[in-house]
């Protein structure tokens, strides 16, 4: 069920019967010379469309611009200071909890986000309205690499070459998902360089491409499907797990 084709009636019905929601959320970043722009929102957006297809989930709209000020020098990129970001992911966790919504599952895209998410959770947490509501209340951060058997899905098709930005496993859930915006270019060096990631003059000055430690060639839709059919599989079962999640005594 996706929250914005649905209306407030149908919501207030899932209530009656789940409190669980899942929040794609991820970034507008440059990914390197052939990976999307979109590509941190659109692969949460997508394994959470295919989770929704096959179990009773409701899932938000996306939120698809994140903390990406390392990648602002690089046109097309934009960015949430990380005060901003907190800022409003407090606000979609408060206008959720005022429906009644108790688990609150993000399932992210960027790995730059993550420490934001955190604190935004902690906020939340730390207030008085949610300090004092009954136990059970929980927000839930998922990285979509993280779910079980996806990491080691992707190793397993990029055993090289798979780096940690513009990464292969990304790009071809965006190439199964959108076939149509497919691109492709000459890598020179095959795989990117690493390293440390910094401000964004001096990540544009590391990383020339925009990649990071990966050769985005090696992506196709086959291996982009089979991501996201595990991808998705396993975001049922967090989600479900997350819903049973036992009071504490
Ligand atoms: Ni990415």
């Amino acid at each position: 069920m996706l929250l914005y084709l649905s209306t407030w009636t149908e919501i207030e019905q899932y209530l009656k019967r789940s409190r669980t929601i899942v929040v794609p959320i991820g970034s507008n970043e440059q990914h390197g010379p052939t990976g999307l722009l979109g590509t941190d929102w659109l692969c949460p957006e997508i394994i959470a469309r295919e989770a929704e297809k096959a179990a009773d989930i409701l899932v938000a709209p996306t939120f698809n611009i994140g903390m990406a000020q390392h990648h602002l020098a690089f046109p097309g990129t934009i960015s949430l200071r990380p005060s901003t970001f907190i800022a409003a992911i407090g606000d979609w966790i408060r206008s959720l909890a005022v429906h009644g919504f108790e688990k609150i599952l993000f399932l992210n895209g960027h790995g730059g986000n993550i420490a934001s998410i955190e604190a935004a959770f902690s906020e939340v947490y730390a207030e008085a309205s949610f300090a004092k509501r009954h136990a059970g209340f929980a927000l839930k951060l998922c990285n979509w690499w993280d779910l079980p058997g996806v990491g080691e899905l992707a190793r397993e098709q990029f055993p090289s070459g798979h780096g940690a930005h513009a990464t292969p496993s990304e790009i071809a859930i965006t190439q199964w998902a959108l076939p149509e915006t497919i691109k492709s270019a000459e890598y020179s060096p095959q795989i990117a360089p690493s390293g440390p990631i910094r401000e964004a003059l001096d990540f544009r000055a590391r990383y020339k491409d925009g990649r990071m430690g990966s050769d985005p060639n090696q992506a196709s839709q086959e291996k982009g499907g089979a991501l996201v059919k595990l991808a998705a599989k396993s975001l049922v079962q967090e989600v479900d797990a997350f819903s049973r999640e036992a009071m504490p005594a």
